[in-house]
Formats: structure tokens, sequence, C-alpha cells
């Protein structure tokens, strides 16, 4: 299903600042938006406590990765926050993710992580021993995901086809490294647009510095919604 709101990534340095740029947008209006790792330890559950009482939908991108039972107790905790979509990695083993998504129940989507987009296929192979292409771990981890239970997997727009096929057309693909085209790549190596991104069937984007770092954010944000909705 797809999410109409694109997911802007609130990689802020401070609560402040997220303040700041919320304020540009206009009272009530429903944002969906992602808390990273360094952001939720900084401020804590404060931070998602706020979000929540504005109405805003909440991706916590915490990429949990541990034992099947702390992994629970973490997750039982994370529960109460009512958020609205979270990540564990996929290379935590089948009964990690499934103990994760029986804590969690349908509250929220649980969603796997699968290579980062850090590791090359030479990091791949030497630190952890695969001996397959990065597509074919990619998409070796999101069956495992799905076989757990879980609705989906964080991934490149590039794998959604080859995802959606191994696994199944409704399993969830939540996209970052997207730019409208024209617009700075910054640190991404592989982006694609909103309308390539909608076309491929991404399920939901990801979207960072485009929007956080516009001069007119609101626009940004408009703009390539529109481009997604409209593919
Ligand atoms: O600013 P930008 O649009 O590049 O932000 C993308 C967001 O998605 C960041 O929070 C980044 O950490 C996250 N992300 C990513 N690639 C992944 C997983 C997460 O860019 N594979």
């Amino acid at each position: 299903m797809r999410e109409e709101r694109p997911i802007i990534a609130l990689d802020f340095s401070s609560f402040d600042d997220v303040k700041i740029f919320l304020e540009h947008f206009p009272k009530g209006e429903k944002l969906y938006v992602k808390i990273g790792m360094e952001f939720f330890y900084a401020i804590g559950p404060e931070i998602v406590h706020y979000l929540k009482s504005l109405g805003h939908s909440i991706f916590l991108d915490l990429k949990l990765h541990d034992i099947p039972n702390t992994v629970r107790s973490a997750m039982s905790v994370l529960k109460t926050f009512e958020i609205d979509m979270v990540t564990v990695h996929a290379a935590g083993g089948v009964e990690m993710m499934r103990e994760a998504k029986n804590v969690l129940g349908d509250q929220a989507k649980l969603v796997a992580v699968t290579q980062l987009t850090s590791t090359s296929e030479e990091d791949m192979r030497n630190c952890q021993n695969i001996q397959t292409t990065v597509s074919e771990s990619v998409v070796n981890y999101a069956c495992k995901a799905k076989e757990a239970g879980l609705d989906g997997v964080v991934c490149s727009a590039q794998e959604v086809k080859l995802i959606k096929a191994a696994t199944s057309e409704d399993f969830l693909c939540v996209t970052p490294g997207i730019r409208p085209a024209g617009s700075e790549i910054g640190d991404q190596k592989r982006v694609m647009t909103p309308q390539e991104a909608h076309q491929i069937g991404s399920d939901y984007i990801v979207v960072g510095r485009p929007i956080t770092r516009a001069g007119d954010p609101v626009a940004a944000y408009r703009a390539i919604k529109t481009e997604w909705i409209d593919g």
C-alpha cells in the first residue's frame, strides 16, 4: 500500500532545529517523519512524544540487532511509544525478527534493514563472508524477513522489483536515496526521483536534505509529494 506522504528524515542535531523546521508547515498538517538513532539517543523518548503530540506519524529507525530476548524486550518498550514504523537488522536472524514482530503485532509496521548501502561487495565478502552479490544478499535477507512475518524492508529503489518478485507484491519497500530531478545528490551513491520510485513500485519514500535543507522546505515537500503521488 503506497503511503502518499514522503517520509521526512529529521536529521537535525538539536531539538530546537526540529521545532524550527516543523514550524514552516501549516499548523495541523500531519507529516510522516523519520527519527534516527543519533537523535533518539541524544534526546530520548521525549522527541517521539513531542512529534506524536503534534499528530505526526513516526518512523523510528533504530535498527535493532541483538539476541531475540533482548530485542523482544526492547520492542515491548518501543511499542508503548505508539510509533508507526520501526526497523530491525535482518542479520539478527529469523527468530529475532519473529520475536520483534510478535511483540509489536499490528500496532506498527516492522521493516528490516538488509545490507546497508554503505556496505560494498568487498566488505560483504571479507567481513561477513557472504560470497554472493550484494543484490542476492539483499533479496535473501528480504525473504528471511518475510518468513519471520515482517511487513517489509528498507531498500534501495533499484532493488524493489527483485524484492517484490522474491517475496510478494504487498511486501513493503521503504526507499531512501530519493532526489528530485536536478537536485544535489550529496553523499548518496545511487538515487532515484520520486516519479521513478513510484513507477518502480516503492511503497514509501524517505527524503531528507532535499526538504530539510531547501530554502523553502514546504514548497520542496509539496513538489516531491506531487511527483511521488502522480508518478
Ligand atoms: O538526506 P537524505 O535524503 O539522503 O536522507 C536519507 C535518509 O535515509 C537518512 O536519514 C539516511 O540515514 C537514511 N538511509 C539511507 N540509506 C539507507 C538507509 C537509510 O539514506 N540505506
